[in-house]
C-alpha cells in the first residue's frame, strides 16, 4: 500500500518506482519528500544528500528569485531529469501533468521537497512575495532533454 500525503493526495514514501514496468512515467511516481530537521534554538537545518533524500545524484543546483506577482515559470516537461523541488521560502503551487491526469501541490515549507521524475509536465504559479524555488536535479542543464511544447509531450506520452 502506498501512504498518501493528506494535504495533497500524493504518495508520501518512495515505495513508488518511478516507472512502471512498461517504462511509463506517472503523477503516482511524483511524491513528497520529508526532509530531515535538526531543530536549533539558534535556527533549524535541513540537509539533502543525493541518493539518501533523493533518488539520484545531484549534478545541479539551481533557484527561481524575485519572481513578479502573478508570474509563472516552468510550462515544460523533461524526457530523462529527475527533479526535487523545495520552497526556500515563501509559497507555490506546481502543477503536474502526466498526459492523462492533473494534480496541484502547494509547496511552503523548506523541509518538504517534491519528487518529480520524467515526463512529467510542471506549471510553478501562484508564487507569494519573496519566495525562492530551489530545484535540485540529476543532469546539467540540457536543452535537448525539455519538451517545450504541450502538444509533442502529450504525443509521446500517449
Ligand atoms: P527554464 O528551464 O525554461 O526555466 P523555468 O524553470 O522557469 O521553466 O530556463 C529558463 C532559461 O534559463 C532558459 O534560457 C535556459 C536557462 N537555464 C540554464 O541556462 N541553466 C539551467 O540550469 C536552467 C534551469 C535554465
Amino acid at each position: 500500500m502506498t501512504l498518501r500525503n493528506a494535504a495533497t493526495d500524493l504518495p508520501a514514501t518512495d515505495a513508488t518506482p518511478p516507472a512502471d514496468a512498461a517504462g511509463r512515467f506517472s503523477l503516482d511516481a511524483c511524491r513528497l519528500v520529508d526532509l530531515p530537521k535538526i531543530h536549533d534554538p539558534r535556527g533549524n537545518l535541513t540537509f539533502i544528500e543525493g541518493g539518501v533524500h533523493v533518488p539520484f545524484d545531484i549534478a545541479r543546483v539551481y533557484y527561481l528569485y524575485d519572481v513578479p506577482g502573478g508570474a509563472e515559470r516552468g510550462g515544460h516537461a523533461h524526457r530523462a531529469l529527475h527533479q526535487l523541488i523545495v520552497a526556500m521560502s515563501g509559497s507555490f503551487d506546481v502543477v503536474l501533468d502526466d498526459g492523462r491526469a492533473q494534480r496541484t501541490v502547494h509547496l511552503n515549507r523548506s523541509y518538504v521537497g517534491l519528487f518529480v521524475c520524467p515526463m512529467i509536465w510542471r506549471e510553478l504559479t501562484n508564487f507569494s512575495s519573496g519566495s525562492v524555488c530551489m530545484v535540485l536535479a540529476s543532469n546539467r542543464y540540457d536543452e535537448a532533454d525539455y519538451y517545450r511544447d504541450y502538444a509533442a509531450f502529450r504525443a509521446d506520452v500517449r
